[in-house]
């Protein structure tokens, strides 16, 4: 059964287009149900509005409490029968108020190795740090920051000439890939947890080609069309 994903974003919405881009190409089997942006200016809406995806702006100013304004973004989300909630360069931090309706169903991509560098900014803080690899990491929300059951990650070479933009767009290079995956490995109900662990169910499909993103390191490998 297709599995509705509700995307939330704050920005230019690159990971919603790479989401809906693998939907286009036909690997990816989730219905994008709705966005819902927190910044009304967030491109990322002009994306899902060309492709008739419903969209709401939800702005956390409205509200006098992150919970009130989650509340209001749950009830979009209900309405809209979601099963999963993907963070998708969407900027604030989840209560457990928001969580505790989606045990288990929310994911999120972050632009550095988690455990490492979480927070904003991170590109920058890899960069600051003189790190030799970094990446990106889809992994579960839980009650914590940048936290939760890594699904799976990508690395990247750092070289110290590296400017923060330089890395940031490496990574994003990988988190177009990892995110719609994690996505699919979710909607086929081949991703278990395993307490802090997240075990992938069948993992002798095609892989992927990543030419065009190497040098990386990407585990558990893509899959074909990712
Ligand atoms: C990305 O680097 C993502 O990792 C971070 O927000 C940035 C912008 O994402 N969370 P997008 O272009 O809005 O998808």
């Amino acid at each position: 059964m297709t599995k509705n994903i509700g995307v939330l974003i704050s920005g230019t919405g690159t990971n919603l287009q790479s989401i809906i881009d693998k939907k286009s190409k036909g690997v990816l089997s989730a219905n994008i149900a709705v966005v819902i942006s927190n910044n009304e200016n967030a491109y990322g809406l002009i994306i899902a509005k060309n492709k008739n995806i419903p969209t709401h702006v939800v702005p956390h100013k409205d509200f006098t409490t992150r919970e009130e304004h989650e509340k209001k973004i749950i009830d979009i989300l209900k309405g809209y029968n979601v099963d999963l909630v993907v963070l998708a360069g969407y900027m604030r931090i989840l209560t457990k108020f928001f969580i505790s309706h989606y045990p288990e169903k929310i994911i999120n991509i972050h632009p550095a190795l988690l455990p490492s560098f979480r927070g904003v900014d991170a590109q920058r803080q890899a960069v600051e740090y003189g790190v030799k690899i970094s990446g990106a990491t889809v992994h579960f929300v839980d009650e914590k920051v940048d936290h939760g059951p890594i699904i799976i990650q990508g690395a990247v070479p750092v070289s110290p000439q590296d400017k923060r933009d330089d890395l940031a767009q490496r990574i994003l290079n990988i988190e177009h890939r990892i995110l719609p995956q994690a996505i699919q490995w979710i909607c086929e109900g081949r991703i278990k947890i395993q307490g802090t662990k997240v075990i992938l169910i069948n993992k002798n499909k095609p892989k992927a080609d990543i030419k065009d993103i190497m040098p990386c390191l990407i585990n558990p490998q893509l899959e074909e069309g990712f």
